[in-house]
C-alpha cells in the first residue's frame, strides 16, 4: 500500500489499516452502553437484552439505566422523573419565537436548529464536569420533543401545543405531536418505541455524535450533528419511507380490489425487479433478525387495525426473506405503529430522535470521559504535481 498523503510519515506501511468501505465490521472503540448482536438474540442495553427493556421499562427507567448504568431504585426513579418532567415544561420562550420563523419543511430541521439554539441559551460556556454533563443530558432528553413538536405546529398552524409537566413523558410527547390525549395502550406502545430507539451501538448518528464529541465540542453541537445523520433515509428516515410504501401499495391494492396482504407480495417483487431498495428491510449488523420488531409486533397488534397490519408486515417479511434473504428492521414496524397512532408521517424520524437522544447523550459522555480525537486517514487517489496557472492561461485547447 502506498503511504497516504498528509499523515504521520514515522508510521511504516504495515502500520496502516485499510478499513472496508462504510467501515463495515471495523471496531473503532469500546462502549459499555449497548451492543448489537448479529444473530438478533442478544442485543444489549447495559447488560439487559433490548427486548426485555423495550417491553418492560418506562422511558424514565431506561433513561436512568443509560445515564447512570443501573435501573433506578424508587427514590432515583422519582428524582429522574421529576427532573425530566420539569425540564420538558421549562423551555426558553425565545426558542418558540425563533421556531415561529421556520418555514414548513422537514421537521428534522427544527431539531438540529432548535438544539443549537438551546445550546446558545442554556450552555454558552461549556465544561466537562459530571454535574454539567448529566444536567445537560437530561435537559436535552426532556426538551428535544418540545423542539420538534413546537416547530411542527408553529410552522403549519401558528399554534403552540405547550408541554404539560404533570403528564408522564411519553404521554405528554404523544399528546404534543397529535394534539389529542392518548389512551393508556397508545401511550405505552409509543413509550416502548422510544425505549427501543434509545441506543444501538455505533450506528451512523451515534458515531457522528461521538466524532463531534471527540473534538471536545459541546453536547448540543454534537447532538445537532447526530440529528443531521439520522435524517437520511438509509438511517432514521427509513420509518417514513416504509410507511409511504405501504400507503402507496394500499391505494393500488384498493384500485385493483385485492387485499393489501396479497398485493404487497407482487408490489415488493416489482420494486426489487427494478433494483429499488425496500425501506424498513436490511441492516448493517442484523442479517437474520432485528429483535426490536418482536416487541413492536405485540404493540401493533393492540392498536387500531392491528391484525390487518400484522398480516401485511408478515407477508412483506416473507417475500423479502424469499427474494433477498433480508430481515425487517425496527423502522418497518415503527412506521406502521406511528400510522396506527395517527401521527403525521414526517414526524416519524423526529420521534426516532426523541428516543435516540438518550443514547446520543450517554455516548457523548462516554466519549469525552475517555477521549482521543477521532481522525482517520484517507488514501488520496487524485492527480498530483499540478501547478497553478493564471486565469488567462487556463482552459486553453
Ligand atoms: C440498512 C442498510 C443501509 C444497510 O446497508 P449495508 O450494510 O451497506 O447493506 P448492503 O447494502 O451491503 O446490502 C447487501 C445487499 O442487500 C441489498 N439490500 C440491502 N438492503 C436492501 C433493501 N432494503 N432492499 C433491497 N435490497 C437491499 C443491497 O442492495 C445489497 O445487494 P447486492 O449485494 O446485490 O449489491 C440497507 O440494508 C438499506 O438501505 N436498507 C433500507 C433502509 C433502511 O431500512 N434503513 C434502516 C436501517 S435500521
Amino acid at each position: 500500500m502506498q503511504i497516504p498523503y498528509g499523515v504521520n510519515h514515522n508510521m511504516t506501511e504495515q502500520q496502516y489499516i485499510r478499513a472496508p468501505k462504510g467501515l463495515a465490521g471495523v471496531i473503532v472503540d469500546q462502549t459499555k452502553l449497548s451492543g448489537v448482536d448479529p444473530s438478533g438474540q442478544a442485543t444489549i442495553y447495559r447488560g439487559y437484552t433490548i427486548d426485555d427493556i423495550g417491553e418492560h421499562a418506562s422511558f424514565y427507567e431506561a433513561t436512568h439505566l443509560f445515564l447512570y448504568g443501573h435501573l433506578p431504585c424508587e427514590d432515583e426513579l422519582k428524582e429522574i422523573k421529576k427532573k425530566i418532567d420539569y425540564e420538558r415544561g421549562n423551555i426558553p420562550e425565545k426558542l418558540f419565537d425563533a421556531l415561529k420563523l421556520s418555514p414548513i419543511t422537514h421537521p428534522m430541521y427544527y431539531g438540529s436548529y432548535g438544539v443549537t439554539l438551546l445550546g446558545q441559551y442554556l450552555a454558552p460556556e461549556w465544561d466537562f464536569s459530571d454535574e454539567t454533563l448529566f444536567d445537560h443530558a437530561i435537559k436535552l432528553i426532556a426538551k428535544i420533543p418540545v423542539v420538534f413538536t413546537a416547530g411542527w405546529h408553529l410552522a403549519r398552524t401558528g399554534t403552540l401545543i405547550r408541554p404539560d409537566p404533570t403528564l408522564d413523558h411519553a404521554t405528554d410527547v404523544l399528546r404534543m405531536i397529535t394534539g389529542r390525549m392518548p389512551n393508556k395502550v397508545e401511550a405505552r406502545a409509543f413509550e416502548s418505541s422510544l425505549v427501543l430507539y434509545m441506543d444501538h451501538g455505533f450506528n451512523a448518528s451515534t458515531f457522528t455524535t461521538r466524532v463531534i464529541a471527540s473534538t471536545l465540542s459541546d453536547m448540543y453541537s454534537s447532538i445537532a450533528g447526530g440529528i443531521g445523520a439520522l435524517k437520511g433515509p438509509l438511517h432514521g428516515g427509513a420509518n417514513e419511507k416504509a410507511m409511504e410504501m405501504f400507503l402507496d401499495a394500499q391505494e393500488k391494492a384498493k384500485a385493483k380490489g385485492v387485499p393489501l396482504k396479497e398485493y404487497i407480495i407482487d408490489y415488493i417483487k416489482d420494486k426489487l425487479a427494478k433494483k429499488e431498495k425496500i425501506m424498513g428491510f436490511g441492516h448493517r449488523v442484523y442479517k437474520v433478525h432485528d429483535p426490536r420488531t418482536d416487541v413492536l409486533a405485540k404493540y401493533v397488534k393492540q392498536l387500531e387495525n392491528g391484525e390487518y397490519w400484522l398480516e401485511v408486515l408478515k407477508a412483506s417479511e416473507k417475500v423479502m426473506k424469499e427474494e433477498k434473504n433480508l430481515p425487517a428492521n425496527v423502522d418497518l414496524y415503527t412506521g406502521v405503529l406511528y400510522y396506527q397512532l395517527k401521527i403525521p408521517i414526517r414526524m416519524y424520524t423526529p420521534i426516532f430522535a426523541m428516543g435516540r437522544i438518550v443514547g446520543w447523550t450517554s455516548q457523548y459522555i462516554e466519549q469525552v470521559k475517555n477521549n482521543r480525537i477521532i481522525r482517520p486517514t484517507e488514501e488520496y487517489v487524485g492527480p498530483t504535481g499540478l501547478k497553478y496557472k493564471p486565469l488567462e492561461e487556463r482552459c486553453k485547447q
